[in-house]
């Protein structure tokens, strides 16, 4: 889909464990100015319902399940990250909501820019309207 991507992260493993490394503009399209991780949702919830005007973000689920809706005023799609080697790149105008979220799960958000309100579409009609001039 348009301004979204599964990137598969290189992991290291050992008889140790594994290691997950993540480096800005190596192993992610941008560099890294924010992390912000969700837990405790409930079940039934449903998070999101907004867009970003410039904001790269990359989803990871580092432990347990969430489905994320993906939508641009012509396309939409589920995806669902159950495994923390998965990152899912969001671009700007691209509309999400966060469902499903597994008991425990935990799901990390790596940033390109700092928290700016000013950024979010949060109004559905709104976004479409944005959205269509650019897709
Ligand atoms: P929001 O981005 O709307 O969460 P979600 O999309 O997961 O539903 O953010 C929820 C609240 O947290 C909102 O009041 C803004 C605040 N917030 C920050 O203060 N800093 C941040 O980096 C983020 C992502 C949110």
């Amino acid at each position: 889909m348009y301004n979204c991507s599964i990137i598969k992260l290189r992991q290291i493993s050992d008889r140790y464990g594994y290691l997950t490394p993540i480096e800005g503009n190596v192993d992610i399209p941008f560099e890294i100015k924010r992390v912000y991780y969700i837990t405790k949702v409930e079940k039934d919830i449903t998070r999101g319902y907004h867009s970003h005007k410039k904001l790269h973000q990359v989803l990871i689920c580092l432990n347990g399940s969430v489905k994320v809706q993906l939508k641009n005023p012509y396309y939409e799609e589920v995806i669902e990250l159950n495994d923390s080697s998965v990152g899912l790149y969001i671009g700007p105008y691209i509309w999400r909501e966060m469902f499903d979220f597994s008991e425990g799960s935990v799901l990390m958000v790596l940033a390109s820019e700092p928290y700016d309100e000013s950024d979010y579409i949060r109004n559905y009609d709104f976004y479409l309207e944005e959205a269509k001039k650019l897709f």
